[in-house]
């Protein structure tokens, strides 16, 4: 089980076939093992078979159906926490390394589509940026002027193009982004793999990895091992880290629905606004007479709101404002990112190991960033010198990202002091079909749930990652850890990393 679990379906896992995958079964050796089936697992195993490496990739669900099948798959080179930012933190270098190794993977899916024959309506088009208000237009000023020190020098003012009032305001336009069907793409990847004699493993959850005699053991729940020359780690937040990336990184729930529009009626491009948290916006088509709006954003920190419903709603009274001729939604769904203290993703060596290689932090342009991540592991696995690894480095430390990692870091504590806070229910009967809640047994903290046909469903509420207490989410039915995203099923089944165990039952 993954993700792939969770109540709302995206309109990717609604528009693609699920790919069919057997578990491990036995003992396996392999010059790489790969755990995680994303953009990013995929990407490192693509690469790695290209370069004739013998690759297993294993995953704990359906393959590809982790948080890569709940994406809106903008494919930017842009970046959504802006360039002046990132020059303030680190600098005009590692920003201009930043922004090559950007635009060198739109280049890379553009490369793998074209020359694979992936059918997954991969296009290049316009980003616009636009101010959310007449104030914020001075973030423009600052963008482009970033970005033009940068020597992404296409970037320039415009308006925004045939929308409602967001027409009135002032936006910026980056040229060369793109978009594509995410699973299209990642189902593409897959079969090139195989051909490339790639092994895949779906329904494995993995559940210890090891450095030991100059291999990498990594083990499944069902007792078995893979044996490689490196294992990477690409399970979106890492399974294998209690502590280094953790707190340099904190989840976040997203929101996004999508509702027809008539072909042509809007233009087809990328487009972003600049509030905290921002909405993002794309097309995607769908045969001659209409095509898919998707509209994301009213963002949260993970297992911190349950008011989905309202979310919901607002994005679309904003979508509806903006593109007035968007119909009602037919998909809703949600989806997790981890937002890095200092704004970029953490790929490389694992901090204290030789060969264990992560990729995670993916904020949202964790496509790129997956992407990104396959040409920085499959140069290190191989030997190669890279020129972007220092400004990804996992173990590096932000100084002027201090303010950052002291706030995000207060929800541990925060949480671990709710082992002792009453709990939310003071009775199950409260409980109505399809709810759920905490409530105290003795000293123990439970997470309940009652089934729509009114069974109940009680486990720990402790997170297995790092003991945190798991907090409701009724939109996806799920239960969401809010210190470092872990999930799961009601019945306690991990469904998101890093957490691989699952809760336990309601008497141990
Ligand atoms: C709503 C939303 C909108 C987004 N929009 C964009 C966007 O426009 N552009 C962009 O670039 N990014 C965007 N992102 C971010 C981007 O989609 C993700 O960062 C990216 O897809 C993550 O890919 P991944 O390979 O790291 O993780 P995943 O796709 O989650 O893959 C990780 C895999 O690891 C597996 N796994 C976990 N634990 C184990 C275990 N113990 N054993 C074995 N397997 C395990 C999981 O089952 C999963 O299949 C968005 C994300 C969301 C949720
Ligand atoms: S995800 Fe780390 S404690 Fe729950």
């Amino acid at each position: 089980m993954n993700v792939n679990s969770e109540r709302s379906q995206s309109l990717w896992m609604a528009t693609a076939p699920e790919h069919r995958a057997q578990p491990l079964v036995t003992n396996e050796r392999a010059d790489v093992v790969v755990v995680g089936s994303g953009i990013a697992g995929l990407s490192v195993a693509y690469e790695l078979c290209r370069e004739e490496q013998s690759v297993i990739v294993v995953d704990r669900g359906a393959l590809a159906r982790g948080m890569t099948a709940r994406t809106s798959a903008h494919l930017a080179s842009v970046l959504d926490d802006f360039y002046h930012e990132l020059i303030r933190l680190r600098g005009l270098e590692e920003a201009r390394h930043y922004l090559h190794s950007q635009v060198r993977a739109l280049d890379r899916v553009e490369q793998i589509q074209a020359s694979e024959n992936i059918e997954c309506d991969f296009r290049r088009l316009d980003g616009y940026l636009f101010a959310a208000s007449d104030e914020d237009v001075s973030i423009l000023e600052r963008e482009i002027d970033a970005c033009h020190g940068l020597g992404f020098s296409g970037v320039a003012w415009d308006r925004l193009p045939g929308t409602g009032d967001g027409g009135e305001h002032r936006c910026l336009r980056f040229p060369e982004q793109g978009r594509f069907h995410p699973l299209k793409y990642l189902d593409g990847l897959i079969r090139c793999i195989e051909r490339d004699g790639g092994r895949l493993y779906a329904e494995t959850p993995v559940v210890s990895v090891e450095e030991k005699g100059g291999e990498t053991i990594v083990r499944t729940r069902q007792g078995h091992e893979i044996r490689a020359r490196a294992a990477v780690i690409a399970t979106n937040s890492p399974i294998n880290d209690w502590i280094a990336i953790h707190t340099k990184q904190a989840p976040y729930r997203t929101y996004v629905v999508a509702g027809r529009v008539p072909s042509g009626s809007v233009v087809d491009a990328l487009y972003w606004d600049t509030l905290d948290p921002y909405h993002y916006v794309r097309l995607q088509p769908s045969g001659a007479e209409h095509a898919w709006l998707i509209v994301g954003g009213e963002d949260h920190k993970t297992g911190q709101a349950d008011d989905q419903p309202e979310r919901i709603a607002r994005l679309t009274q904003w979508a509806k404002a903006r593109f007035p001729r968007m119909g009602d939604p037919e998909y809703a769904w949600s989806g997790q990112v981890m937002e890095p203290v200092d704004y970029l993703a953490y790929i490389g060596r694992n901090p204290g190991n030789d060969n264990i290689f992560v990729v995670t932090g993916d904020s949202g342009e964790g496509l790129s960033n997956g992407v990104a991540g396959s040409l920085i592991l499959r140069d290190l696995i191989l030997g190669r010198d890279n020129a972007w690894t220092d400004v990804y480095q996992p173990n590096r430390i932000s100084i002027g990202a201090a303010g950052e990692y002291i706030s995000e870091n207060l929800t541990m504590p925060a949480n671990l002091a709710e082992h002792l806070t009453g709990g939310e229910l003071s009775s199950l009967d409260e409980l109505k079909p399809g709810d759920g809640g905490l409530f105290r047994r003795g000293t123990a903290k439970l997470a309940a749930y009652r089934d729509t046909g009114g069974e109940l469903h009680i486990r720990s509420a402790t997170c297995t990652h790092a003991g945190c207490v798991v907090h409701w989410n009724g939109f996806e039915r799920c239960w969401d850890c809010p210190c470092h995203g872990s999930h799961f099923s009601v019945d306690g089944e991990p469904l998101n990393a890093p957490a691989f165990k699952p809760l336990a039952a309601a008497d141990e």
